[in-house]
């Protein structure tokens, strides 16, 4: 773990008023959630067209629904871990803190994060396919496949690819990213779009821009200072440099 954190992260760290954090799978990594793209990742066990596309829905509903029952069981088994804890309590302490994130665990706010913009979803809400409300997963008929009340088929209420992201979400976004002091992205590859252009623009503004990660990604070469080791060591240690009064 990178422990000497250098005078530069620790002054704009203490100085900054509005903080912006990026989060991706590696977060969550160190609470026994899989990631996507480790070796023993998600997408190396399952392909993404097979599963994660409104086609692969439509062609096999109920092998859709079993793969996310899978995740969703997992998440019923892992708790937040210190990473997630830190940014809540970081949180408490900036006057302008928010998280954007591609994760649809739900861990950041079981750590106590209040502001939290889910930009790929969030993984136990349902919505239908037919009149696209949001719905509680009332019926499960033989298909094993929730209905919604109107009947239509539920679906997880994730982005899948080729989707949109919630809308207006990436503008905010960008007017957060174009106003903070400091940028972190933590545990994410860096290679999805639109969620990892919020790190380019960050690059390219007035904010210092601080990676954690446990291997360079695509996003360390733009970052100001890049903190290799895992996430739920690194922020705790991080923080405890910049607000040495507070305690954990
Ligand atoms: P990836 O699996 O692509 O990347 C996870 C990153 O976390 C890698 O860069 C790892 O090095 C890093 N990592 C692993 N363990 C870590 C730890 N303990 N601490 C810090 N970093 C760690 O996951 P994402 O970048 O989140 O999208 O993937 C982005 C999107 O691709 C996902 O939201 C998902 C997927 O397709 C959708 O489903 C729409």
């Amino acid at each position: 773990m990178n422990t000497g954190f250098s005078d530069e992260l620790i002054r704009r760290l203490r100085a900054a008023q509005r903080v912006v954090v990026l989060t991706g799978a590696g977060i969550s990594a160190e609470s026994g959630v899989p990631t996507f793209r480790a070796p023993d990742g998600l997408w190396s066990k399952f392909k993404p067209e097979e599963l994660a596309n409104m086609e692969a829905f439509l062609r096999n509903p109920a092998l859709v629904w079993q793969w996310y029952q899978h995740r969703r069981d997992i998440l019923e088994t892992v708790k937040p871990n210190p990473g997630h804890e830190t940014l809540a309590e970081m949180e408490r302490h900036y006057p302008d803190f928010i998280i954007y994130t591609q994760n649809v665990d739900g861990l950041h706010q079981r750590a106590g994060s209040r502001r939290v913009a889910e930009l790929h979803g969030n993984i136990s809400r349902c919505r239908c396919t037919t009149c696209l409300q949001i719905i509680q997963e009332i019926d499960r008929g033989q298909d094993g496949i929730p209905r919604c009340p109107c009947g239509g088929m539920a679906r997880p209420d994730v982005v899948w690819f080729g989707e949109m992201l919630p809308e207006g979400m990436m503008e905010q976004g960008y007017r957060d990213v174009a106003a903070a002091d400091v940028f972190m992205v933590i545990g994410t590859s860096g290679v999805v779009y639109p969620a990892a252009s919020l790190a380019t623009l960050a690059s390219r503004s007035e904010a210092y821009c601080i990676e954690i990660n446990t291997e360079p990604s695509a996003l360390s070469d733009a970052m100001d200072a890049v903190l290799i080791g895992p996430s739920g060591e690194v922020l705790p240690a991080l923080w405890r440099e910049v607000a040495p009064q507070l305690h954990f």
